[in-house]
């Protein structure tokens, strides 16, 4: 998920600290060099994808293995060190990025990367982790119960999710916009928590402000670009083969998330007491689903699409019915 600062009117925030630093030498001027980056780095030879994908077979083993040894182990940080043990012991570089290993109500945090948290036995785990292999990262999430088997309340989130990227999926090929994937992708997630009571209705705001109700619990972009960089340069073109996405969807009902609203504002009272009883209901479950995507001359392909994804595939999984591939 790219947070929401990484960007903003005078490009990148590394292109600003060059900017500033540049601000200090005498007779040097900064041009930012991103758009010359962004078309080298956008579309991948067929090496460059070799590589991405070598990153991607050690991160899906490195999943599968937290997801294989769970029932063994007692805390986050356990579960970090049994993924970045493959990371290591398959010679990647490192991780492309901190890993993100939260547990139950720590999974509804985004960047959550302290490890710190107990497994709660009937808890969903989200792990977000991505080996890096000769330069190029992974980037894969999965979300999982730590007991094999979803209560009704997290199947209902994860199943949005998992609808979501389906639907993004769906969009993807060459000639698409990015848009697409991500308008298909928020159009699910919205529809679904109206009809689970998490927001009043489809295309209903916050009282007094222009946000929609569903970005309280979808609070992040669907998918960036991926290569060299977990978020990597790249421009708002249409799709061509080679171009690799993240495809993320996520739904995240955060215990806190209606104690900083502004209670004086016109209907927020209201608002706030007919989304209370599906926010009991759903609270401390966090669920995110990450699969790195490339456009093909045909469509697209999952390229981490050997981790266990679709729900009763996940059980299957967790119940040792099915083994690693
Ligand atoms: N792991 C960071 C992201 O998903 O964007
Ligand atoms: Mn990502
Ligand atoms: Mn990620």
């Amino acid at each position: 998920m790219l947070p929401r600062n990484t960007r903003d009117e005078n490009g990148t925030r590394e292109f600003r600290r060059e900017a500033e630093f540049a601000g200090t030498l005498q007779g040097y001027e900064i041009q930012n060099g991103q758009a010359i980056f962004a078309k080298l780095r956008q579309i991948k030879s067929l090496y460059e994808l070799r590589l991405l994908q070598h990153a991607i077979d050690i991160s899906a083993e490195a999943h599968m293995r937290a997801m294989s040894n769970i029932g063994t182990l007692g805390w986050e940080y356990e579960v970090q060190a049994e993924i970045e043990y493959v990371f290591r012991r398959r010679n990647a570089d490192y991780w492309g990025y901190p890993s993100i290993v939260g547990c139950g109500p720590n999974g509804t945090t985004l960047h959550y990367i302290e490890s710190q948290g107990r497994i709660g036995r009937t808890d969903l785990m989200l792990i977000d982790v991505g080996a890096e292999y000769d330069h190029y990262t992974a980037d894969i999430t999965r979300t999982f119960p730590v007991n094999g088997k979803f209560t009704p309340a997290q199947r209902d989130i994860y199943t949005i999710v998992y609808d979501a990227q389906e639907a993004a999926a769906a969009k993807l090929r060459p000639g698409a916009m990015i848009s697409e994937a991500s308008g298909a992708a928020a159009a699910v997630i919205e529809e679904r928590l109206a009809r689970l009571g998490l927001i009043t209705a489809v295309g209903a705001l916050i009282p007094g402000t222009q946000m929609p109700q569903y970005r309280i619990w979808y609070m992040h972009g669907w998918g960036h670009w991926l290569g060299m960089n977990v978020h990597d340069v790249g421009q708002q073109v249409p799709l061509a083969p080679g171009m690799v996405t993240t495809n993320e969807p996520g739904v995240y009902i955060r215990s806190d998330a209606l104690d900083y609203f502004d209670m004086t504002k016109p209907g927020m009272k209201e608002f706030i007491e007919k989304i209370r009883p599906a926010f009991e209901r759903y609270k401390n479950i966090g669920v995110r689903i990450e699969d790195d995507m490339l456009i093909t001359e045909s469509g697209v392909s999952w390229m981490s699409g050997r981790i266990p994804r679709k729900l009763e595939d996940v059980e299957a999984f967790m119940a040792g019915k099915a083994s690693l591939k």
